[in-house]
């Protein structure tokens, strides 16, 4: 099969690549009463992703959100549809490649098809997919929509598998399936992409590390800290094996970069303790509890990062299972290089207020990189 892919960065030369994730939604990445949170405004959005572009980060990865956490700060109550946030960010950028969230309950996968092949086009192949199964019923019940827990995964796979047929293209066909069934299929245009656009998917549980095995070229999943991903990375590998498939995993980061090491931590400190949602925090234990239940002590260890174990504090106001990336250039930059070093092919970043924080990052932590060789010079267009 044709593997055109080489204008979506995802696949490009840099070791360890690095996009932004969550600015499409209010509160982007914490779950923090901070005055000066994220709130999402349109033309924030586009001027981070602007600079972004520039800088020759890989990706930007909105989330799928249908409904506000509750608690007092209400994050995600605000958010943009991720589909059209794509196609109008892919229309505003020159490099960067260009995710959209879809909940597989939600969407057919004729529909995703055709739209995924719009944002193709319109980005000249620097279109992705980010697919998750859901897991926060609230959000599914204004959709009339019911998550089967044990299925979800299934589902999402016989999902996939209509999907990558659809755009790998070749004659109709008929889909006689367990969750589907469905007549004549065919899409046109097909994805510039060859044999389809760069599918993540986002996951923890061992079928959401199976399911990636099978469908994805990127797991996105939480650790957060070193420590765990040798143990999380061999499990991924071991469904890689028994899927004989190789894929890449991704983690999820927070970014608080100050000249000095005082200075980030009072500022996390700041945002993720003092002005922490609790409330917010609870709603999301209490809904993530009823999905991924007790398995792998997943809730615990979702907290387990090292200002928690340093101090006993909860920092609920930064988001769970986000690995905090918080100091100077210097040891953001050795902490990438660690997760490179461990096996980790890359991370999301996201930040307090994206746009006033995202031109220092790329001042001081991306010649860094360069300089360690996970990342070479911005490509040309
Ligand atoms: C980086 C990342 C992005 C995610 N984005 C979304 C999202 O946009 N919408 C959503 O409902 N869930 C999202 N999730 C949740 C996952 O899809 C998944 O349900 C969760 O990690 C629990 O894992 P499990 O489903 O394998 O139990 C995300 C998870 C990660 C790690």
């Amino acid at each position: 099969m044709e593997t055109d892919r080489r204008r979506n960065p995802l696949f490009g030369p840099n070791r360890f690549k690095l996009g932004i994730f969550s600015a499409n939604c209010d509160g982007g990445l914490t779950m923090s009463l901070a005055p000066d949170r994220w709130k999402a405004e349109w033309a924030d959005i586009a001027a981070m992703t602007r600079i972004a572009d520039d800088a020759g980060l890989e990706f930007i990865l909105p989330v799928a959100k249908w409904r506000a956490y509750q608690g007092k700060a209400k994050i995600y109550g605000r958010s943009f549809e991720t589909l059209t946030h794509g196609a109008a960010l892919g229309a505003l950028t020159r490099r960067i490649a260009i995710f959209c969230t879809v909940h597989v309950p939600l969407v057919t996968p004729a529909f995703a098809a055709k739209a995924m092949a719009t944002i193709d086009h319109v980005t000249n192949g620097r279109a992705g997919l980010n697919i998750v199964c859901g897991w926060n019923q609230e959000e599914f019940d204004l959709h009339g929509v019911t998550i089967d827990q044990d299925a979800r995964y299934d589902h999402g796979l016989e999902w996939f598998q209509i999907w990558s047929k659809l755009l790998a293209g070749g004659p109709e066909f008929d889909w006689d399936g367990r969750f589907f069934k469905l007549k004549r299929l065919q899409t046109d245009p097909l994805s510039i992409q060859r044999p389809w656009p760069a599918v993540m998917s986002a996951g923890f549980s061992p079928k959401g590390r199976d399911f990636a095995a099978q469908a994805a070229d990127v797991l996105f999943t939480n650790l957060t800290q070193l420590a765990q991903i040798p143990g999380v990375l061999g499990d991924i590998r071991a469904y890689m094996a028994a899927r004989g498939r190789s894929i890449s995993v991704f983690t999820m980061s927070h970014v608080v970069c100050r000249p000095t090491r005082r200075e980030a931590e009072e500022f996390f400190h700041y945002f993720a303790e003092e002005m922490a949602d609790e409330e917010g925090q609870e709603y999301y234990r209490r809904m993530r509890g009823t999905t991924v239940g007790s398995g792998q002590g997943t809730i615990a260890r979702l907290f387990d990062n090292r200002f928690h174990l340093a101090t006993g504090k909860r920092y609920a106001g930064g988001y769970p299972g986000a690995f905090p990336l918080v100091g100077t250039p210097d040891d953001i930059a050795a902490e990438l290089a660690a997760m490179s070093e461990a096996g980790l092919a890359g991370t999301s970043i996201a930040f307090l207020d994206y746009l006033k924080e995202i031109p220092y990052f790329v001042q001081e932590v991306l010649p860094r990189l360069e300089r360690a060789g996970l990342r070479g010079p911005v490509a040309a267009e």
